[in-house]
């Protein structure tokens, strides 16, 4: 599929194991989430436009690139992307951060928006979405909806386990974003969860349930 990356790097894969073990409390939990967004944001923010500045060395004065431009913005999908914002903030301290939260219903599993509030202006960012969960894909596709109405453009979208009807859907309603994934899991099962997965991941970052 063009515009997924999937990630085979060990250093994730075995993050991901320990974060699908049940017995992973909140605290390792956490740190593990935060770990993975930023290996998975080294990669994504790759193409990040660069420009030449002029800097004073001790030695001589050099024309050198730095980050250009309008930069970054963090989107997490509340709660649970909450849970990777400052793994990606490791990597680029001065990006601005949105939020939107939405809630999966417990029966139909639709996503239901209760909160948007995004930097402005947006168009000219790089907004990188993040979410550890790809499930249904029903989350993944209204935030990016809003993203859109709102003006963003550049758009990436992360999530650290995903299912193949998540991706799939997601990828069909966007296919001009760039989504990457830690790692791509079997199926949902009835309950709309991802197996073998790890959970319910807002749960486990902030010790619910
Ligand atoms: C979880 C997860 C995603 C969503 C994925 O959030 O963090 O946002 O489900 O499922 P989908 O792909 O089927 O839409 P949840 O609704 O449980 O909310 P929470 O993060 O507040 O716990
Ligand atoms: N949301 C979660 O947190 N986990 C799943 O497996 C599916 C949706």
């Amino acid at each position: 599929m063009d515009n997924v990356t999937i990630f085979d790097h060990p250093l994730i894969q075995h993050k991901i194991s320990k974060l699908r073990d049940k017995n992973t409390g909140t605290n390792e939990f956490r740190s593990l989430t935060e770990e993975i967004a930023m290996l998975m944001g080294y990669e994504a923010l790759r193409d990040l436009p660069l420009e030449e500045v002029e800097v004073e060395t001790p030695i001589e004065t050099c024309m050198t690139p730095m980050i250009s431009g309008k930069k970054l913005a963090v989107v997490p999908i509340l709660r649970a992307g909450l849970g990777m914002v400052n793994g990606i903030l490791a990597l680029v301290p001065s990006a601005k951060v949105g939020h939107i939260g939405l809630y999966r219903d417990e029966e139909t599993h639709e996503p239901h928006e209760y909160y948007c509030k995004l930097p402005s202006p947006i168009e000219q960012r790089t907004i990188v979405v993040t979410d550890p969960m790809l499930a249904t894909g029903g989350s993944a596709v209204s935030a990016v909806n809003f993203i859109k109405q709102h003006g963003g453009k550049i758009i990436k979208f992360m999530s650290i386990i995903a299912a193949p009807e998540g991706l799939k859907r997601l990828h069909e309603a966007h296919p001009d974003i760039h989504i990457y994934v830690g790692h791509l899991d079997r199926c949902l099962n009835e309950d709309a969860y991802i197996c073998p997965g790890l959970g319910d991941a807002g749960d486990r970052i902030f010790g619910t349930k």
